[in-house]
């Protein structure tokens, strides 16, 4: 539709109809005989408001929502589509790994073809939108949402953010199987204190700039056609309501022109964190404050009528979120085709298809992150009695929190699998406990908790699992979280595995010094007694659809592993949040063996993490040689000026490898104090046995710039350090200087 027309249309909209526009409710409304109950009960919203309701979310299949489509648009005066959007975080049916395990795999075309191949199964089922990607920043495990970011680097978050919108956006939202982009949460939602879900944000505003904000910035430059806004405050202002955050930063500063829309129930929620005297003050605010579309709470249908008529709101503000949402609709082309691609047929033809499983399967390959190998991986290919013990041996539910269409159905275990691919050693497979116990303190979780087994049960299964594995020549320990353990509302005090699988982990260890540990898990934890104890552990997060096909084939080594850390696993809870960007302080730590008390360290336990962002083994031995630069001076003044910084890496092993080679940079001295270093490029590169390849980049000004002390953010003459190496703790760095 031309702008003239969509003008012209708004134009001739009543007041109750823009409103309208500016509502989202889930799809329980629109189903025929939907009984509502809980939060939607309680919402309510008149049968008028459900009439002139302007976009819809979660809900899929594409017959279901051709018919809810028709229905809106029978009862919408102007016959106005609908936008359906949905949470799509880690893949539609053909289940991803979870980002922070994406974010593992180094490999941004790898995570942005993930992200084409979920925007084609979300398509054709009938969505337009993904609330994805979480671009939210985080360095502390305790949080249940990390599973949903890609770790705790800005300048890797970014990439991940920009890759992901290009996947699922592809160059022209409307063209086929396609889907818009939704940046969340803005702003800093990463950062609750404490790690407490949905608890306060206190962040510097040069800390809020230089950190949190790059990655969403990505994801606006690479077109996202909507953001979220958070839950949390910032500045003691809760983002639904911040309209500097919101009109200034966001819009103004970087460009976004998109449909900004509020988080479940958001607007509503600036009455609990009082600001907000009811919802006719909350509508007021939030509106004003920029926020076009109220996702699931009622106050701008039943107040911005009146704001409107009082004056206290302008009717161009009104106008102005309207026109946006319009706007939208008209870039997905729903104006010419409501349906878009949602197809019977499409579904039937793709959603799990073999392309799709395959693009999964790489994808949770180069997730998987092998943390300890003291050379028993790989696993032998014949004559070997191997144990698979613990509770995801044979389980299917690989995929972990936010994978709201997986079904446990879709998957193969590791007991399937295994003897399959793999048939010439010996097999056992014991369960041996429950992931948590049955009456778990885990609100939410322990009504919808199913066990195996009884106490009784578990008894026997464990005693038995301990005599299979003392009979074993290898023991392949296959523990981790629940699946529920991480995503929203997830938070927890305490980052260890469950009791009893540590219970289990120590019983083993009395009977067979041979264990691999594999690890199922959403966040970094801490795995000390699982070091220890260990001879490999393989950290496999939570891998998806085909994640046991992967874990399978890492094992017996037709795959090498080439994740890499995107978030350090701390030593213990008592260190988050922890992050290789840090500051020196004014008393640094110089080694981890200092016997001086008085400098920036805990006394009972390391500074450093159990393992390192960037960090990650292969089953290749890789060396770094003639690290080197082409010069040691870059101008500020003259144009395109650049050095190069390469380095040889040489596989001297017999198996193929892919090596992630990882380029720091730190600023040595600044106006403001600036990180030990940071990361500024990565070449994921694949090296044959014996095989040397030079890599190379490219160090610009642009690299150098940051938020100076007026708050400007260009880059400071001076001597700067480039580090190349495999892992964020590489030292000996090259020293080249930034002249005028
Ligand atoms: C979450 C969002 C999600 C939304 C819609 C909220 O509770 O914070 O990330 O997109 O629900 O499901």
């Amino acid at each position: 539709m031309e702008k003239r027309k969509l003008v012209e249309l708004l134009e001739d909209m009543s007041m109750e109809e823009k409103i309208g526009q500016l509502l989202q409710l889930t799809g329980s409304y629109f189903m025929e005989d939907a009984v509502l109950t809980g939060p939607e009960a309680e919402i309510g919203v008149t049968d008028q408001e459900i009439a002139c309701c302007g976009s819809v979310l979660s809900v899929h299949g594409a017959k279901e929502l051709r018919k809810i489509q028709d229905r809106i648009m029978k009862s919408q005066p102007h016959h106005i589509p609908a936008l359906f959007m949905l949470d799509v975080i880690h893949g539609f049916r053909t289940i991803f790994p979870v980002p922070i395990g994406q974010g593992c795999t180094f490999h941004p075309e790898l995570v942005k073809e993930g992200a084409s191949i979920s925007a084609k199964e979300t398509a054709v089922s009938g969505v337009h939108i993904t609330f994805s990607p979480m671009s939210d920043l985080c360095r502390d495990a305790r949080w249940g949402r990390v599973m949903e970011g890609t770790g705790e680097d800005k300048y890797l978050n970014g990439v991940y953010t920009k890759a992901m919108v290009e996947g699922y956006q592809g160059k022209d939202v409307k063209a086929p199987y396609k889907v818009g982009a939704c940046v969340k949460h803005f702003a800093a939602y990463g950062l609750p204190e404490g790690g407490r879900e949905y608890n306060t944000v206190e962040v510097s505003n040069r800390t809020l700039f230089e950190d949190y904000l790059p990655a969403y910035k990505e994801g606006v430059k690479a077109g996202a056609v909507s953001v979220m806004t958070s839950f949390n405050t910032l500045d003691r202002i809760p983002s639904t309501a911040n309209r500097r955050l919101m009109r200034d930063v966001l819009r103004d500063n970087m460009g976004f022109d998109g449909v900004l829309i509020s988080d479940y129930g958001a607007v509503m929620e600036l009455v609990n964190h009082g600001i907000a005297e009811d919802g006719k003050e909350a509508a007021k605010l939030a509106i004003n404050a920029g926020v076009d579309i109220e996702m699931m709470s009622r106050s701008y249908v039943a107040n911005l009528k009146e704001l409107i008529v009082s004056g206290e709101v302008e009717q161009s503000v009104l106008n102005e979120a309207v026109m946006r949402v319009l706007t939208l609709k008209n870039q997905l082309g729903l104006f010419e085709h409501p349906y878009k691609d949602a197809s019977e047929e499409g579904e039937q033809a793709y959603i799990l298809c073999k392309e799709h499983r395959e693009a999964a399967r790489k994808c949770a390959e180069e997730s998987l992150v092998l943390l300890e190998n003291d050379g028993i991986l790989p696993l032998k290919k014949q004559g070997q009695h191997i144990a698979f013990i613990g509770p995801y041996v044979d389980n299917k539910e690989l995929y972990g929190a936010w994978a709201l269409m997986a079904d446990g159905k879709d998957a193969k275990a590791l007991s399937e699998i295994v003897p399959l691919l793999y048939p010439n050693n010996g097999y056992w497979f014991e369960h041996a406990c429950n992931i948590v116990p049955k009456d778990s303190l885990l609100s939410g979780l322990a009504s919808t908790l199913e066990t195996k087994y009884t106490e009784e049960e578990e008894a026997r299964a464990m005693e038995r699992a301990v005599e299979t594995a003392a009979a074993a020549d290898i023991v392949v320990l296959m523990m981790g979280e629940h699946r529920l353990q991480t995503g929203e509302a997830a938070a927890v005090g305490d980052i260890t595995l469950p009791k009893k699988q540590l219970e289990l982990l120590e019983r083993i260890a009395k009977v067979n010094e041979n264990i691999v540990t594999v690890l199922f898990n959403g966040r970094p934890l801490d795995i000390r007694e699982v070091k220890e104890k260990s001879s490999a552990v393989l950290e496999a997060w939570f891998p998806g659809t085909e994640g046991a096909y992967a874990v399978a084939d890492t094992l017996f080594g037709t795959s090498n592993p080439s994740g890499r850390l995107s978030m350090s696993f701390p030593y213990c809870v008592g260190q988050v949040p922890v992050h290789y960007d840090e500051f020196a302080t004014g008393r640094p730590k110089e080694t981890e063996e200092v016997e001086n008390k008085f400098c920036s360290r805990y006394e009972d336990i390391p500074n450093a993490p159990l393992y390192p962002f960037g960090y990650g083994l292969s089953y290749a031995d890789f060396t770094y040689e003639y690290r080197r630069i082409s010069k040691e001076q870059l101008k500020i003044s003259k144009q395109d000026d650049f050095i190069e910084a390469s380095v040889t890496v040489t596989n001297h092993s017999d198996v193929v490898g892919m090596e992630v080679v990882q380029l720091y940079i730190q600023d040595v001295k600044g106006s403001v104090v600036r990180p030990v270093k940071e990361l500024k490029g990565f070449q994921k590169i694949c090296l044959e046995p014996q095989e040397s390849k030079t890599v190379t980049f490219c160090v610009t000004e642009e690299m150098l710039r940051f938020y100076d002390i007026n708050m400007e953010y260009k880059s400071e003459p001076g001597e700067f350090r480039i580090y190349i190496g495999h892992d964020s703790t590489q030292s000996n760095g090259l020293a080249f200087h930034l002249t005028k």
